[in-house]
């Protein structure tokens, strides 16, 4: 065994000052939720374990540690509204990771502004340039390889409506290093913002 690989099996323990595995799988998209109970109650929280999965129907999903507010809620309403943190929002976002009662409305503690949605009843971030509406279509409890479950709910939705502010459209192109979009990193506290000058090009092999 090399002395220059630190290697672990997780089930045992990684060993170090602070877990490698979202600082590995790095930096991740964070998909800024929006939710709404059955009372009509606003949500509003980030989660990084986030990503898309298909184009045709676009579908995104994210994954909750612990069955929290924002899995309960989409569960209730089907809906949920994904935003883009952009480097301004930042801030804005971090407030909304706060561990809150449910009737607290995480729009009201960010100072973000909720605006109607077109499609679903859950309303987005107004300031946020990009947001999806997305209606539930899978809730899957994750499990081991023995089969036992986590206490981790994988929510999917298919995006049906999309907002994306014009100045993001460079010649009718989105421009994602325009928006500085804002991605997890590792740590306690990491974050990347991504800017024109990480852009390179790279085509298909034919
Ligand atoms: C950048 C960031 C990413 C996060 N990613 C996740 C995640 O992927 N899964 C998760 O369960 N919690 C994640 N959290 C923590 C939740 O946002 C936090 O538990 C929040 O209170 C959940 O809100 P809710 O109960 O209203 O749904 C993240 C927090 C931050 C700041």
């Amino acid at each position: 065994m090399s002395d220059d690989v630190h290697f672990y099996e997780p089930r045992h323990g990684h060993r170090l000052p602070h877990d490698p595995f979202n600082a590995i799988v790095g930096p991740r998209p964070i998909g800024w939720i929006s939710t709404r109970d059955r009372k009509g109650c606003l949500n509003l929280a980030p989660y990084s374990f986030f990503n898309a999965f298909n184009y045709t129907p676009p579908i995104i999903g994210f994954s909750s540690n612990g069955y929290k507010d924002t899995v309960r809620n989409i569960e209730q309403t089907g809906e949920f509204a994904w935003n883009l943190v952009t480097r301004p929002l930042a801030e804005a976002m971090n407030k909304t990771c706060a561990d809150v009662p449910p009737e607290v409305d995480e729009f009201v503690l960010a100072g973000l502004t909720p605006l109607a949605s077109r499609v679903i009843g859950v309303p987005r971030v107004a300031e946020s340039p990009v947001s999806f509406e997305c209606r539930l279509t899978q809730l899957v409890q994750l499990q081991t390889v023995r089969g036992a479950k986590v206490q981790t709910w994988l929510t999917l939705g298919e995006v049906v409506a999309v907002h994306i502010s014009k100045a993001l459209l460079n010649q009718g192109v989105y421009d994602t290093a325009r928006a500085h979009p804002v991605l997890r990193g590792g740590g306690a506290a990491d974050y990347f913002e991504i800017g024109p000058e990480r852009l390179f090009r790279m085509a298909r092999p034919r």
